[in-house]
């Protein structure tokens, strides 16, 4: 079932761009709804399977890294347990039943690769988040090596890239030099750990919270809509990167003429056919089991 809004009998928290957030007596359930955005827009359409694709991705990579640092998730499969089997059909795949942290507000986005806003600074004056890299690399280089490049976290609108040292003033320094060694921690392991599946990282976003005096993951990890994927073999290989992100999305965008300000455009069938293959192959691809497979096994 294709979902693009819920409406549940706990209160609304909040409704991003993705996700619907309710508090719970258990915690906060995050419904990853099949809500599409680019360029923080909306688009007025689902696409079939998206958020069954981030939730159990996350949920992955959420068991993959717990031992390296603690997350909010609590369950993958909390629909009888919070008395939702009405809901069942809806919910069915895309809820987890999380801590409900503070989160720092701040996006600990992590670049193995010149590529996206970082390309953008770097043309400007040859840095990115305030961190200098060498001169003469092209668009989708290699870093020297992975770099911590936050921004803060918009209520609304675009996020702003922010110094190390903006993140300091904002949550003390403990906090924010344990954020980015964690941050840059996961980054190197999923760079290695995806390399051998033939993907390479170019970059991604964290988010941490405090929850019970303690800093722990939280939101998404690892996704298509944090992180840009390439296939590595081609880029490797010195020819041009094939993405499995959004990256599809936003060719289509920029060709289309759409001047990124609300309302998004309505998208051709083929274009959500195509996206919502592409989040499906991407599971794949990550996890080695279809999403089918996976949710066979749960039931
Ligand atoms: N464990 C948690 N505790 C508290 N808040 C959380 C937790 N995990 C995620 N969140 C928040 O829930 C929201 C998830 O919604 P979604 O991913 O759709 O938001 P978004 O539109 O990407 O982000 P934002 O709200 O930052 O614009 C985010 O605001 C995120 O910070
Ligand atoms: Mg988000």
């Amino acid at each position: 079932m294709t979902v693009y809004e819920t409406n549940l009998p706990f209160r609304l928290i909040a409704r991003g761009k993705v996700r619907d957030v309710y508090e719970t007596p258990e915690g906060i359930l995050l419904v990853a709804t099949d809500r599409l955005s680019a360029f923080d827009v909306v688009f007025p359409d689902p696409i079939p399977r998206k958020g069954e694709v981030l939730n159990q991705l996350g949920a992955y990579w959420f068991r993959e890294t717990h031992s390296m640092v603690p997350n909010h998730l609590k369950s993958i499969n909390p629909i009888e347990a919070l008395g939702l089997t009405d809901h069942s059909e809806e919910l069915a795949g895309r809820c987890s039943l999380c801590h409900a942290a503070q989160p720092f507000p701040v996006e600990c986005v992590v670049r193995g690769y010149l590529e996206g806003s970082a390309w953008t600074d770097y043309q400007r004056d040859q840095t990115v988040s305030g961190v200098r890299l060498p001169a003469g690399l092209e668009r989708r280089a290699r870093l020297p090596h992975p770099i911590f490049t936050p921004s803060t976290k918009a209520e609304s609108g675009h996020d702003m890239p922010i110094s190390f040292a903006k993140v300091v003033k904002l949550i003390g320094v403990d906090a924010a030099e344990f954020i980015r060694a964690r941050s840059l921690e996961l980054y190197h392991f999923a760079h290695a750990e995806l390399l051998n599946k033939d993907i390479l990282l170019s970059d991604t976003k964290f988010e941490f919270g405090m929850f019970d005096g303690e800093i722990i993951l939280i939101d998404e990890a690892l996704t298509p809509d944090s992180s840009r994927f390439w296939e590595a073999e081609p880029y490797l290989s010195g020819k041009a990167a094939v993405s499995y992100d959004k990256q599809y999305l936003r060719d289509y965008v920029e060709a289309s003429g759409w001047n990124k300000t609300p309302p998004a455009p309505k998208l051709p069938s083929d274009v959500i056919g195509n996206l919502s293959a592409r989040y499906l192959e991407i599971f794949r691809l990550i996890t080695g089991r279809t999403l089918d497979e996976l949710e066979n096994d749960q039931i």
